[in-house]
């Protein structure tokens, strides 16, 4: 089992990267600073705010069963409606939405039928909430995963499954300290959606305890 983890320096996944090793998978980590990367971890270094420059980092991959797109940005300081920092807005929407799309299609070339495209998504991204705070996240979210369920209507034919996941809200340097859940054990959640032959749940988006949920 090979997986690929972007966003391996901190948070959720660190945390996937220590327990996939653990779970004695291969595994890709991206990391933004060289000499980062867990021990045991084949390193990528790259920064999902350039998903141009994605492909030329994956080209040397081989054999990937999983791409977990987890790296995040929560987004600018000034991010309301009528207050909007569009540059800090456009950065979240290259981190959160173009690059994991752009990951996808570097790693597409090294994944077989069987393969799974996982994605980070969050409840932010609910549709029924008119809430209206941290709108560049929410935005980012909810665009990454009409993005990626358009990517899962197109792989299917090629036996590539592509699922979203929500994880709640975890004690990371995002969630903060008084988040509900651990990230120890949301990590393990998403490893074990990512173990699992996905075309049953492709389109889907998930709870990191593999429950279908709303988009
Ligand atoms: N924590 C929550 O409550 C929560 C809730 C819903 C969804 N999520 C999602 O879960 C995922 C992981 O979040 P987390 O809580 O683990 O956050 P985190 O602790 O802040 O970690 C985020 C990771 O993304 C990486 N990253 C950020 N900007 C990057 C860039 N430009 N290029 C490459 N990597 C970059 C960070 O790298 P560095 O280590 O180099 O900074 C870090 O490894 C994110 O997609 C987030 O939106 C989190």
């Amino acid at each position: 089992m090979h997986i690929v983890i972007t966003g391996a320096g901190c948070g959720i996944g660190r945390k996937m990267t220590h327990q996939a090793l653990a779970r004695g998978w291969q595994v890709t980590a991206t990391v933004r600073h060289a000499g980062t990367a867990p021990d045991g971890a084949e390193e990528l270094v790259a920064d999902m705010r350039d998903p141009d420059g994605l492909a030329q980092f994956c080209a040397g991959l081989q054999d990937v069963d999983v791409l977990v797109n987890n790296a995040g940005i929560i987004g600018p300081a000034r991010q309301a409606t009528l207050d909007m920092d569009f540059a800090g807005f456009a950065e979240t929407l290259a981190v959160n939405t173009l690059a994991p799309l752009a990951m996808a299609q570097a790693v597409l070339p090294h994944m077989r039928a069987g393969g799974r495209i996982l994605t980070i998504s969050s409840q932010m991204a609910w549709m029924g909430y008119a809430k209206s705070d941290r709108i560049a996240y929410r935005t980012s979210k909810a665009a990454v995963n009409k993005v990626m369920q358009g990517l899962a209507t197109d792989l299917r034919p090629r036996g590539i499954a592509v699922i979203l996941i929500d994880p709640g809200w975890v004690r990371t340097d995002m969630g903060g300290p008084d988040a509900d859940e651990d990230p120890a054990a949301v990590a393990a959640g998403i490893l074990d959606i990512a173990a699992q032959d996905g075309l049953a749940k492709t389109g889907r988006f998930l709870r990191w305890t593999g429950e279908e949920r709303d988009f």
